[in-house]
């Protein structure tokens, strides 16, 4: 490299950069657009994957250039390439571990986590960027040191933020909402400091004196602060929305990084991150029929929801019974929720629908776009037990045919077929839901009459066409199975 005119080397290096920024920038749109539909999120994946594989070529590529052409403030390319193969190792070693040992029940905990640390990253680099900013020309040096301090804030907001969110997750810190007295007015406080702050440490920072150190140590305690006191007003339950506006802060944080590091890539990964996870949030605010500020003030799906009593009587079937109302009914839709995760039934439903078609029967899923706990998290779910996708569809594809099925078979879901939404002043009103009541029969898979994360009774369970089949879901599933298989040898 030394023969090479540093001047055209680094102009080689740009060019080049730019050149792989697009095609790595097109593989990550091509990746979003192939992760909105199950048939297609492998591709998307893989898209994604070779995005990123371009994206640490250029990066390595980039700083082994930097090592050679700026020897005094640099370490040799060689150490170089040593300290990035050693970063890249230890990073891909945790990242291939965790990513394949976590059950699908644990992904919210698991992407709360890695969005912390794209905050701690933001943090990390906000100081070095700070520290080292001789390539930034004098006349921009202010608006770099308020792309260090925006970036810095919302790292430390998303790294406290997404660590409190995975602990609520995980349940290693009560999930009922913490609510400090004055809390909004503490939070709009710490967000008129921060800004009053800005503005003293672009005035003082290219002194870099004590007051603009002060400023930097300042802004990331108060974004620490605050990423904690947001989330820990938030109840458990309302994690997963918590967790999407932190993989979209998160989006923030490295767009930011991007800025500050004039690396064009990132900015618009970073934005690519933001702005689908602000989205994200929202599509999961509506399907909830909730809104943005409901989810942040905190306080739902809190020990303070109150459950409101349903009168009646239920009815309750045997697996026997069941198995003999599946023989006679010609179209069953199954309708799962949060319950089929937690018992991890997925496999035994893709069994049951195997049968149930082999027989004829014309079954079909309907699945709500918030059951579970995750966006996707069914569908996710039902992929991994390999039902065909051409069978697994969305509430509005199904909502209008419930009077042509015989038997709904709703296996551990409750809210999200629960015909209160339709009762004005309920906590869950407006709330679009599955009409599973409007199917001939209804026989609801679950341990016990409780209601769901709303804490909402269901009058669906006292309906006159419903019945209970209660117990764990992969239980029943595996003894329906079990019954169904044994009547056709019997046969
Ligand atoms: P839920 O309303 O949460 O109800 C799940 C039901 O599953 C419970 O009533 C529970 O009853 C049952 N269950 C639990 N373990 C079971 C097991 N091992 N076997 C059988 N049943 C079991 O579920 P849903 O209908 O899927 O609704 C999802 C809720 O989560 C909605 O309120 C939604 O707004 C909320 N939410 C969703 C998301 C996303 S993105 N999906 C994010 C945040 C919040 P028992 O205890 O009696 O068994």
């Amino acid at each position: 490299m030394a023969s090479i005119d540093t001047a055209s080397l680094l102009d080689w290096t740009y060019r080049l950069s730019n050149v792989g920024y697009i095609v790595a920038a097109v593989l990550f749109l091509a990746a979003l657009s192939g992760l909105s539909k199950p048939e297609t999120a492998r591709r998307g994946n893989a898209f994604g994957i070779a995005g990123m594989a371009v994206a640490v070529v250029i990066a390595i590529f980039q700083a082994l250039v930097t090592a050679d052409t700026k020897p005094d403030t640099h370490f040799s390319p060689l150490i170089t390439l040593i300290l990035i193969a050693v970063a890249i190792g230890i990073g891909g070693v945790i990242g291939i571990t965790r990513a394949r040992s976590v059950a699908m029940t644990g992904m919210p905990q698991l992407i709360a986590l890695f969005n912390g640390l794209v905050g701690l990253g933001a943090i990390f680099i906000g100081f070095n960027s700070y520290i080292f900013a001789e390539d930034v020309a004098p006349d921009a040096l202010k608006f770099h040191f308020g792309e260090v301090y925006i970036g810095v804030f919302i790292g430390a907001v998303t790294f406290t933020g997404s660590i409190v969110a995975g602990l609520k997750l995980s349940e290693k810190i009560k999930g009922s909402p913490l609510l400090l007295p004055g809390r909004n007015a503490l939070n709009i406080a710490i967000l008129v400091v921060t800004l009053v702050l800005l503005a003293v440490f672009i005035a003082t920072g290219t002194e870099g004196g004590t007051i603009a150190w002060a400023c930097m140590v300042a802004v990331t305690a108060l974004g620490l602060f605050l990423g904690w006191h947001l989330v820990i007003a938030i109840g458990g339950g309302d994690m997963p929305v918590v967790v999407s506006i932190m993989n979209s802060y998160s989006g923030w944080a490295a767009a930011f990084t991007g800025l500050m590091l004039g690396n064009p890539l990132l900015i618009i990964t970073g934005a690519l991150v933001g702005s689908s996870g602000a989205y994200l949030s929202y599509i999961m605010c509506e399907a909830m029929n909730r809104s943005f500020a409901n989810v942040i003030l905190g306080g739902f799906g809190s020990e303070a929801t109150s459950a409101s009593a349903v009168e009646g009587s239920h009815t309750e079937v045997n697996h026997e019974d069941t198995a003999e109302i599946l023989r006679n009914a010609d179209k069953i839709l199954i309708a799962p929720g949060y319950g089929m995760a937690v018992a991890q039934a997925q496999y035994a439903v893709a069994d049951l629908v195997r049968n149930l078609r082999a027989d004829g029967k014309e079954v079909v899923f309907g699945i709500h776009p918030v059951a579970g706990r995750l966006p996707g998290h069914m569908n996710v779910l039902l992929a991994e037990a390999k039902v065909p996708y051409d069978i697994v569809l969305e509430l509005d594809e199904v909502n209008d045919d419930f009077a042509d099925v015989d038997v709904t078979l709703v296996i551990g879901a409750n809210d999200t077929v629960n015909p209160m939404a339709e009762q004005p002043g309920s906590p869950i009103a407006g709330m679009p839901v599955l009409k599973v009541w409007e199917s001939e029969r209804v026989i609801v898979l679950k341990r016990s009459m409780g209601s769901g994360y709303s804490g909402v009774q269901n009058p669906l369970f006292f309906n006159e066409n419903t019945d209970m089949l209660i117990g764990d879901a992969k239980a029943s599933i595996d003894s329906l199975n079990r019954i169904l298989a044994d009547s056709k040898v019997n046969a």
